[in-house]
């Protein structure tokens, strides 16, 4: 089968096409003929050395992706939920070993939930890690509810744009920050307010905020402090520029929480409902072939990526 390998750490040139056997299943394992894969930071950050470097350095092939969609080919001896057939969609092996750039990924079953039917394998593909990341952030960690006031930092991203939907849907009351030649888009995904957040600080337009959802780290938790309400929570999820987020959101009277989204079917099954409903879409900005992968890499590099990229497969 074709696969995108990694040949050590670094730019995208480590990214390599291979041909590879395909891949063994366990028994509580599907194999999935892919469809559609998607890509996200964490691919970035860990072809270049940092993230989950550490823990796939000792494999060979290293083969990095997590998102898929695509139909079931064979199930191992003890999976009962699918069959040979069917459509499927999920987040493998996350934060792990995923080896999605590949025609033929084995995933644990547990990882996985069927595609609805009425969306495609593109959108079902880039409905996982990031709109995974939104409902544990939202659900678990925020406690999302009816009318609370949320801040999301960086709105138009992959998984800004799936908390845009969400906490609309959950009866949040929703202010985006981008740039403004996103601000349609964000509204459009029902946003009640845009923020700007080249035009100045933050609490020059908004104030009273009940919840925080920042996707971007660094100097947004400081300046989200100013304008939240007594007791309020931020969670922010940018690994390494969400360092002491717990401890100096308590210092200021806040709660504040950290999370790694983990590999998680039941979750995925939920996502499925809410695409098959039309509470949340993806938006695809851009689409690739497995042998365009570095120039996806890339794309995500610039930091400036509206809502997900598929790969086609
Ligand atoms: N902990 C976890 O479990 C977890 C899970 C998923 C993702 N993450 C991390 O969360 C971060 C976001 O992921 P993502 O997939 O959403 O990234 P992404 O899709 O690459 O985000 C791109 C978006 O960021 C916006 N942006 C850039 N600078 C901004 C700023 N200063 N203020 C507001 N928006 C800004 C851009 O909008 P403009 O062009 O308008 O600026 C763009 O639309 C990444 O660091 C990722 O690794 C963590």
């Amino acid at each position: 089968m074709k696969a995108i390998v990694l040949k050590g750490f670094g730019g995208v040139e480590v990214l390599h096409p291979a041909e590879i056997a395909v891949p063994e299943i366990g028994a509580d394992e599907v194999l999935v003929q892919t469809r559609s894969i998607s890509i996200n930071p964490v691919d970035i950050k860990t072809r270049s050395g940092k993230a989950l470097s550490q823990r796939l350095k000792d494999f060979d092939p290293i083969i990095l992706g997590w998102d898929i969609a695509g139909i079931v080919s064979a199930v191992g001896s003890n999976v009962t939920e699918f069959s040979k057939g069917d459509e499927v969609f999920g987040m493998v092996n996350f934060p792990g070993h995923g080896k999605a750039y590949a025609e033929y990924v084995a995933a644990p079953a547990s990882h996985l939930a069927l595609k609805p039917k009425n969306i495609g394998f593109q959108q079902a593909a880039v409905s996982t890690l990031a709109a995974l990341t939104a409902w544990e952030g939202l659900v678990d960690h925020l406690k999302i509810k009816k009318g609370d006031r949320l801040l999301v930092h960086a709105a138009a991203g992959g998984v800004g744009h799936f908390v845009v939907q969400l906490a609309k849907h959950l009866g949040a009351y929703v202010i985006g920050t981008a740039s403004a030649k996103n601000k349609s888009f964000v509204l459009g995904l029902g946003a009640d307010e845009f923020v700007d957040y080249t035009l100045g600080p933050l609490e020059q337009s908004i104030g009273s905020i009940d919840k925080v959802f920042d996707n971007m780290g660094g100097e947004n938790i400081d300046a989200s402090f100013k304008v939240m309400k007594p007791g309020a929570s931020i969670l922010s999820i940018p690994s390494g520029k969400n360092d002491g987020v717990e401890e100096k959101a308590a210092a200021a009277g806040f709660s504040g929480y950290k999370m790694l989204v983990s590999s998680n079917g039941q979750n995925q099954a939920k996502i499925g409902s809410l695409l098959e409903a039309g509470y949340i879409r993806p938006h695809i900005s851009n689409r690739y072939s497995l042998e365009q992968m570095a120039e996806a890499h890339l794309q995500i590099e610039t930091g400036r990526t509206v809502g997900k990229l598929a790969i086609d497969i």
